[in-house]
């Protein structure tokens, strides 16, 4: 959206999010509905992945999967940093390393991956099809860390299923990423998930914490590496999150550790379902209050069934997909009102947004 002025790109963001969700939020949430500007609307992105295939480096034509534009700048990153990433890919070529052709599965360097902090340090990760070239690899990782990339890693990806994550082969420098929210240090690796717009995501855990504060315990679902609960830790009595990625639970575990929070937070690897089927997570002290990050697909019907059953008083959902979170909302609705609902534009330049809503139990349940 980087041709429309961006007041318009916020209206429109707006209007479509009311569109959604008008039917279902009551006359005095309606009338105060709003979508949060953007902090920063160039350069706030945290991660970028750029495809390799057939000399070119950048992105894909919006809806044509195999055809590439090879990038000479990036506005949704710092622009110094972008010109480094092209040396790193230029530099992989002239090593001989071959990129990939998505079309005929052919080929070698699929992405580039960088991820970086809200301290300008970065992460790079080679998402390649195969473990081969592998003297390339190391001088291209050289390359890599002379250009300024804090932590380089080599991951595997041979399946044809275009994904920009993959096994970790090897990395040279430092395992992880430090990020700052809040105050907090949290550790990402090349696999985890992380929020892509820290200081627009620290807007939302501003908005959640009126919502949270006071909590006997709060449940922290598709926790990633903690940053929800870590965030919110001080404003409630114990923290209890759940993970379904092994990599995340054990940075999650990390992180607590790190911040000290080994006495307030804990966090298991496990399938959410599994979470709300488990007897101490029923509902219990009233006082509980339930946070939901889901991916893009959503809760979907089982969790949201197991929601209308046994769900506590109060549920904050997060979302970056407000298309699914609205039908998750339809499956949810006969036991919870809607009680607030805000978007954020935490990513300003592109159709998405994120939207958060407030959920609280209905008394006759
Ligand atoms: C949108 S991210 C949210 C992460 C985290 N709340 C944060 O703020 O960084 C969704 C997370 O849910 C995890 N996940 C996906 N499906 C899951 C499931 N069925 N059970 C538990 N976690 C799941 C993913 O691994 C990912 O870390």
């Amino acid at each position: 959206m980087q041709d429309i002025a961006y007041l318009d790109q916020l209206a429109a963001k707006r209007h479509a999010l009311q569109e959604l969700w008008g039917a279902a939020l009551p006359e005095e949430l309606l009338a105060d509905y709003t979508v949060a500007p953007a902090v920063e609307p160039f350069g706030y992105r945290l991660r970028m992945d750029y495809v390799c295939s057939d000399d070119r480096f950048g992105l894909r034509v919006r809806k044509r999967f195999y055809a590439i534009v090879d990038l000479q700048e990036c506005h949704l990153i710092p622009p110094s940093l972008f010109p480094l990433l092209r040396t790193v890919y230029t530099a992989a070529r002239e090593l001989g390393i071959p990129d990939y052709n998505v079309y005929h599965n052919t080929g070698f360097l699929r992405y580039l991956v960088v991820r970086r902090n809200v301290r300008d340090e970065w992460l790079l990760s080679f998402v390649t099809s195969e473990q081969a070239y592998e003297a390339q690899m190391d001088a291209v990782a050289e390359a890599a860390r002379t250009a300024g990339a804090a932590s380089v890693w080599w991951l595997l990806n041979p399946r044809h299923a275009d994904l920009s994550f993959g096994e970790p082969v090897k990395h040279w420098g430092a395992a992880h990423l430090p990020q700052y929210v809040l105050g907090r240090t949290l550790l990402m690796g090349p696999n985890t998930f992380f929020q892509n717009n820290v200081r627009g995501f620290e807007q939302i855990l501003s908005y959640m914490t009126p919502f949270v504060a006071g909590a006997d315990r709060l449940i922290d679902l598709y926790a990633g590496v903690g940053t929800i609960g870590i965030c919110l830790a001080e404003h409630v009595g114990q923290v209890f999150a759940a993970e379904l990625s092994d990599e995340s639970v054990e940075l999650a575990q990390r992180n607590i550790h790190l911040n000290r929070l080994d006495e307030r937070v804990s966090v298991v690897r496990s399938d959410v379902a599994a979470v709300l089927d488990d007897a101490r997570l029923a509902r219990g002290s009233g006082n509980d209050v339930l946070i939901v990050d889901p991916p893009r697909a959503g809760l979907g019907p089982e969790v949201c069934g197991l929601l209308r059953e046994r769900g506590p008083q109060r549920i904050v959902y997060v979302s970056c997909n407000a298309l699914t979170q609205v039908v998750d909302y339809e499956l949810l609705r006969e036991r919870y009102d809607l009680v607030a609902a805000r978007g954020f534009d935490l990513f300003p330049q592109t159709y998405h947004c994120e939207h958060v809503v407030v959920l609280e139990r209905k008394a006759i349940a």
